[in-house]
């Protein structure tokens, strides 16, 4: 398998920045941007999807693999970015949305036998909520997102083909590898018997309805590997992270095939030591860690851990050892927004797709034009302002980044006074007080944490966020 990348930045497309003026993010603003994403020293960037889509789900409903939505751009387009961001030693991952289409998709008409019917519905439930099952004709197809994205059959030969073929023509084009989407739901129980009412804990946040259920047979099939072989088949070993959402002592067969899984018990710790502790110390236990802690799904830093807790989060995300995951906008502690009115999201995640902020003018600096969504708050929060200020958490998050190239691979959590999480990475020490009250660090000799969070060499701070409650 291929090195994987050190920080992958998220771009979503639709609101990083326009370059035609319709209010809505395009692959032409991505490659004017690119500069940005090298200054900050990252050195990849993701790409939420990019594919016709009749944007029910924002992309992630596909009606055509091999394309551009028009809104992005087109595929010149897309070459021109790809070389322009090769040019800057970035590498490009596309995101596959391998498990279900758009309705719109013309495979739905053309191969219904793709996609996963039943005569009458059982009890799956869909991640957003109700039955995973609509009627069709006197069929149901299966949908474990939105009603307009049926599921796809991945025990079906004529489709496997013709994903890897999608897989193929993206890589063919100069795309360094994917992020996967929803690979969980890859493989389902085949005699689609009910799942089992839960006997313990998920492991991660479900809705209310999905925590009542063991989701043993609506996802995560035994035979899964089976497929995911023939992923990385068509692959080589182009980088393949997945978005795996189970706790990480699931993860196999997952981490046998892909370079990188999701973290996402960290994502979903509250911020108290204990619980991120416990968190870091079961993902590092597995093989193949991403760290991620905010996205276009779950929200941003500021929101999920505190707006003063932001820098902190920042810190461990970029501080564990494996590829770490940035969404676009958390570099500057961007915050998050009202959404549509009304809603372009009915499962409510409008409030961390606000545009990113590049400049403290009203629109800004995102579009000439009107903004698909309003800017949460320019004026207050821009890259503009933070660049050249040594006290801005975009500084401190460049300097973190930069500061990864020194951490030592040795990685070991270390016992820490209540309230503090501290590990070290070969001579450097990580120590982050959760709490808003002073502690001690976390080995002798080493400055008191009543100010700071931060990475200590020698007992010196070589990195640190500045004062407790910054945001
Ligand atoms: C993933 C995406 C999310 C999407 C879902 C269905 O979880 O991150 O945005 O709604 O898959 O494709």
């Amino acid at each position: 398998m291929s090195r994987p990348p050190d920080v992958v930045y998220q771009v979503y497309p639709r609101s990083f920045q326009d370059a035609d003026g319709d209010g809505v993010g395009d692959l032409a603003g991505i490659r004017s941007r690119l500069d940005h994403l090298v200054w900050l020293g990252v050195d990849a960037l993701w790409l939420s999807p990019i594919y016709p889509s009749p944007m029910a789900d924002f992309g992630y409903d596909v009606s055509d693999y091999t394309d551009i939505d028009p809104v992005f751009g087109d595929l010149a387009e897309f070459d021109r970015l790809v070389e322009d961001a090769h040019a800057r030693g970035l590498r490009l991952l596309m995101d596959l949305v391998p498990c279900h289409t758009s309705i719109e998709h013309p495979w739905f008409r053309e191969h219904p036998d793709w996609y996963i019917w039943a005569d009458r519905p059982n009890n799956w439930v869909s991640a957003f909520g109700g039955s995973a099952w609509e009627a069709r004709d006197d069929r149901y197809y299966l949908h474990s997102f939105y009603p307009e994205q049926p599921d796809l059959d991945w025990r079906n030969p004529e489709l496997i083909a013709a994903m890897q073929d999608v897989l193929r023509f993206w890589l063919d084009r100069g795309t360094d590898g994917y992020r996967i989407d929803a690979i969980d739901r890859l493989l389902k129980d085949p005699k689609l018997r009910d799942d089992p009412p839960a006997s313990e804990p998920y492991g991660l946040p479900l809705r209310e309805d999905a925590a009542k259920l063991a989701l043993t047979r609506s996802r995560n099939a035994p035979d899964t590997g089976e497929a995911l072989a023939k992923i990385r088949e068509a692959c080589g070993d182009a980088f393949l992270i997945g978005e795996v959402y189970l706790p990480s002592a699931r993860w196999q067969p997952y981490s046998d095939y892909f370079d990188a899984v999701f973290a996402f018990e960290l994502l979903h710790t509250p911020w108290d030591a204990e619980l991120v502790r416990g968190a870091i110390e079961a993902t590092t236990r597995q093989r193949r860690a991403a760290w991620v802690m905010s996205n276009h799904d779950f929200g941003r830093l500021p929101s999920r851990f505190g707006p003063e807790n932001a820098r902190a989060a920042a810190l461990i995300l970029l501080t564990l050892p494996g590829t770490a995951f940035i969404y676009q906008g958390d570099e500057i502690g961007q915050g998050e927004g009202p959404g549509g009115d009304p809603p372009y999201d009915r499962a409510g995640r409008d409030t961390c797709r606000h545009p990113m902020q590049w400049d403290p003018s009203p629109t800004g600096g995102f579009t000439g034009g009107e903004p698909w969504l309003p800017l949460v708050d320019p004026e207050r929060r821009s890259v503009e302002a933070q660049r050249d200020d040594p006290g801005s958490m975009l500084t401190f998050v460049r300097r973190l980044i930069a500061l990864r190239r020194e951490l030592g691979g040795d990685f070991e959590l270390l016992d820490a006074a209540d309230g503090v999480v501290a590990y070290r990475r070969g001579e450097h020490v990580v120590a982050v007080n959760t709490t808003s009250e002073p502690r001690p660090a976390p080995l002798r000799g080493e400055p008191r944490l009543e100010t700071v969070h931060g990475v200590l060499r020698d007992g010196v701070l070589v990195a640190h966020s500045g004062a407790i409650g910054k945001d």
